[in-house]
């Protein structure tokens, strides 16, 4: 969830630039408070509360001197967000600095035992404990990394750990369990960062230290050491993906750059179309699917659970990451375990995943190469959305269907929907293009406290998304439904301050969901249908319409009909006047 860069450079220059820039690559990571360390004859610690620019204008992190150091951004777990809670963290004597990713379960113990053996503390943070362990034993006799390792045997939880010492000039080490961290080999220096778009610009030949490995890095380049202190060779991955990918050229926010994306995230995903294929070979014969994810990667499954039964007519459960250990443990060998996520590394998908794997092929279908999902899974679809930075999921999730129904089509045998999916990128162009329209229709929706969103069949997981994204961006209250569900409870709460967004494409289902969009008005709510072009029954019937080209098929609308509803979340959020590429409480990486 924090962010977390390192960087030693081979030259002589002040590192604090080069930190700098990478971490503010990193902002999508956490946002509440953001530190630098340099070394420079001495560890010199900048840090505050508040969004990097802001405290950037205040401090100044770009000319801190000296050639090494290590840089944080924070999503606060343990401990509210203020400046002492910002890392670095530092020990006693100020000069051991840590920056830290995760959160440790056993922290509070550790804590009153260091402070029982006379440490004293300045944050309420978990990480603060780092800086004194590797201090207690450094003072015991250990150089800085065997004092790092000896720390992680009192840790318990997770962790991606930076760290320098002024005792251990020229020195950076770090390691991590259950939290992301990449090793990057660049021109001008080596670095290490909690997320490799951190560092395209400077590095992108990249490593990832397995857990419970110690990286070195030196002017001279990194080495790693295994638990029993033996020197680990491993071959650099080439990330394909480039700095300019990850900027916004010209747009304002990230997240519409990344609408806009869609179109090409999708047509880039329809190239996975062999390697699904040569998957679905490997396995063999499926019996039964069971997709896991959180999130959007969520609402992805369960387009991937009604396409796959009703095209393959394979028996397939969906199940909230977090909720997978109270399940029924009745998959087995001839079950595959479908695990959705952009990321690629939230706790919960990776923890089902790691269990699943003991009885079961797993597929991970994730946007990053690299991420602990693409690395342990079996087998691996990588959606080709290119680097995503909008907290709010927007390309990865059409790029994640677009793997789905590649899957589905490919374990059915049904080759017309593949061929349909070559028309999808024309489609979604057309729903973008719409963008000034539901501009001006979101001025209407400045003001309203609830929305709901009703779908049925295919349209339901969009109703889903729909919500979610007004919800997370926009602060409204917003629920999803199944349309035929309303009338089971929450009809009680419709009423002429309620807006319902009903997305009703054409087609078996229409007629059901007209009857659910009529039940709704009739109790005075004012209905936004997401439609088919040229359907006037539906205009005449509904306060406001947006219209989706007809020849959109019914199976295939997850992938146009989402379109709009982010659109429209996205203007709204603007038009209030907040930063969608930052909600409130929110980060793009789930790893605790
Ligand atoms: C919402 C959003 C989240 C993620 C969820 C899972 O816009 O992005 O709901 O979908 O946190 O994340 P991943 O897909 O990385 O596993």
């Amino acid at each position: 969830m924090c962010g977390i860069v390192g960087c030693i450079l081979k030259n002589n220059e002040n590192v604090a630039p080069i930190l700098f820039k990478c971490i503010s690559n990193l902002e999508y990571r956490g946002y509440d408070s953001i530190g630098l360390a340099t070394y420079d004859n001495k560890i010199n610690v900048k840090k505050a509360k508040g969004k990097i620019k802001e405290v950037n204008d205040e401090l100044n992190f770009e000319n801190m001197a000296g050639k090494y150091g290590i840089a944080h951004t924070r999503w606060a777990s343990a401990g509210r967000p203020t400046d002492e809670n910002a890392h670095p963290h530092l020990d006693d004597t100020g000069r051991i600095a840590v920056v830290h990713n995760g959160t440790l379960e056993n922290y509070t113990e550790l804590k009153n035992k260091l402070i029982e053996e006379g440490r004293s503390f300045e944050s309420s943070t978990d990480t603060e404990v780092i800086p004194h362990l590797i201090r207690k034993y450094v003072d015991e006799g250990l150089d800085l990394e065997h004092a790092l390792r000896k720390t992680i045997e009192d840790l318990k939880g997770s962790y991606a750990i930076v760290a320098i010492s002024q005792d251990e000039v020229g020195k950076i080490v770090a390691t991590r369990k259950d939290s992301p961290l990449s090793l990057g080999f660049g021109k001008n220096g080596y670095y290490v960062a909690s997320d490799s778009p951190a560092i395209l610009e400077y590095a992108r030949d990249v490593i990832r230290p397995k857990e419970g490995e110690i990286a070195i890095l030196t002017e001279d380049g990194i080495v790693i050491h295994d638990e029993d202190d033996n020197g680990v060779k491993r071959k650099p991955t080439k990330i394909t993906w480039t700095a300019d990918m990850a900027r916004k050229e010209g747009y304002e926010y990230f997240m519409l750059k990344e609408i806009n994306e869609q179109p090409l995230a999708v047509k880039n995903t329809l190239g996975q179309k062999n390697n699904v294929k040569k998957i679905i070979e490997e396995i063999g014969e499926v019996k039964r699917i069971c997709f896991v994810a959180c999130g959007t990667s969520y609402h992805a499954s369960i387009t991937g659970k009604y396409l796959i039964e009703s095209l393959a007519g394979i028996p397939c459960d969906v199940v909230i990451a977090s909720e997978f250990k109270y399940t029924a443990k009745t998959w087995n060998e001839e079950t595959l375990m479908v695990f959705i996520s952009q990321s690629g590394e939230t706790a919960d998908s990776l923890t089902a995943l790691r269990y699943a794997k003991e009885t079961s092929h797993t597929l991970a279908i994730v946007n990053v190469a690299g991420s602990a999902m693409w690395e342990e899974a079996d087998y691996v679809i990588q959606t080709q959305a290119g680097p995503e930075i909008g907290v709010a999921a927007t390309k990865t999730y059409l790029a994640q269907l677009t793997a789905i129904y590649l899957l589905a089509g490919t374990i059915s045998k049904n080759d017309e929907i593949i061929d349909q999916l070559n028309e999808v990128p024309k489609y979604i162009e057309e729903a973008v293009a719409k963008s000034d329209e539901i501009k001006a229709l979101s001025k209407r929706y400045n003001f309203v406290h609830n929305a709901f969103y009703l779908g049925r069949g295919f349209s339901y997981p969009i109703a889903l998304e729909g919500a979610l994204k007004l919800k997370e961006i926009t602060y409204v209250h917003a629920e999803g439904y199944a349309a035929g569900e309303l009338k089971h409870g929450p009809l009680a709460l419709i009423n002429e301050d309620m807006p319902v967004i009903v997305v009703i494409p054409p087609g078996d289902d229409y007629n059901k969901t007209l009857v659910n969009l009529e039940e709704v008005k009739a109790r005075g709510a004012s209905v936004l249908a997401v439609g088919s072009e040229g359907n006037e029954d539906l205009k005449s019937k509904s306060k406001e319409m947006i219209s989706i080209n007809p020849k959109v098929p019914d199976i295939l609308a997850p992938l146009v009909y989402t379109v709009p509803l982010q659109l429209l979340a996205y203007y709204v959020t603007v038009d209030k006047g907040f930063n969608p590429d930052q909600p409130k409480n929110l980060a793009k990486v789930i790893t605790v």
